[in-house]
């Protein structure tokens, strides 16, 4: 698959090396042409221009800081519909670090303001939760990624790719539900902070299915 990544920090060379030991072709961009270079030299990506990353992925991975999200989309063109038909993966974390509190306005996900922003891009939260390292660790036990989005394929190719990578997907409504997932990231980073495992403090409920 030709996965096109938004961002050229610590998760997007993470994820692009995962993906390229996977067997994807990644090109990656960003503001600035240098640590794109910097980012496909450590992952075996290319580096390229932000438009041609959008117009020439079958999926793009959104991978900035919550305050370069409207700048990045702009410079890819998603505003005029680059990545209109596409799945564009949403790993942002728009929290407050140290305190965990969203700076998304009430009753918004970032997910649906970036949908807002890529016209017709298919945006499935995702892979937002667990830290970079966790994905160029293929040997690691397997962990559960929840992630949500309106558009079944998307879900579906996001499903195979976070597969590849040592998780396991795990789809829990639409986009509509994506608050409650962006939550979630609040939550962990503030246990986190407080000095304590994120994992201990989640009930162990089995599932109906047995899984
Ligand atoms: N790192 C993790 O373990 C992890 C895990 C889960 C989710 N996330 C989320 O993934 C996203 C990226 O995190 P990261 O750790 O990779 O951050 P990072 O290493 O600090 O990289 C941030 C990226 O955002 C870009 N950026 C910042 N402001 C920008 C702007 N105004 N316009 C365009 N680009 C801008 C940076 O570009 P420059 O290099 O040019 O500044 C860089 O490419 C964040 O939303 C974070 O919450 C991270």
């Amino acid at each position: 698959m030709r996965i096109g990544i938004l961002g050229t920090g610590t998760l997007a060379t993470a994820l692009a090396t995962g993906w390229t030991r996977a067997g994807h072709d990644i090109t990656i961009g960003g503001r600035s042409p240098e640590r794109a270079e910097v980012a496909a030299k450590a992952s075996g990506a290319h580096a390229r221009p932000l438009p041609e990353v959008a117009a020439d992925a079958d999926v793009v991975l959104l991978s900035v800081r919550w305050e370069g999200v409207a700048d990045i989309l702009a410079a890819a063109g998603a505003p005029g519909g680059s990545l209109a038909g596409k799945p564009l993966i949403d790993p942002t974390n728009a929290v407050e670090h140290g305190v965990g509190v969203l700076r998304t306005e009430a009753g918004r996900a970032a997910a649906q303001h970036v949908a807002e922003l890529a016209p017709g891009a298919h945006v499935v939260k995702a892979l937002h939760l667990f830290p970079s390292t966790r994905w160029t660790a293929p040997e690691s036990p397997p962990v559960t990624v929840a992630m949500c989005g309106d558009d079944r394929r998307a879900l579906e190719t996001v499903g195979s790719l976070v597969r590849d990578i040592g998780g396991v997907p795990a789809v829990v409504g639409g986009l509509d539900r994506a608050r409650q997932l962006e939550e979630v990231a609040g939550f962990v980073i503030a246990l986190a902070f407080a000095g304590v495992d994120p994992q201990s403090a989640i009930p162990a409920v089995p599932s109906p299915r047995g899984e």
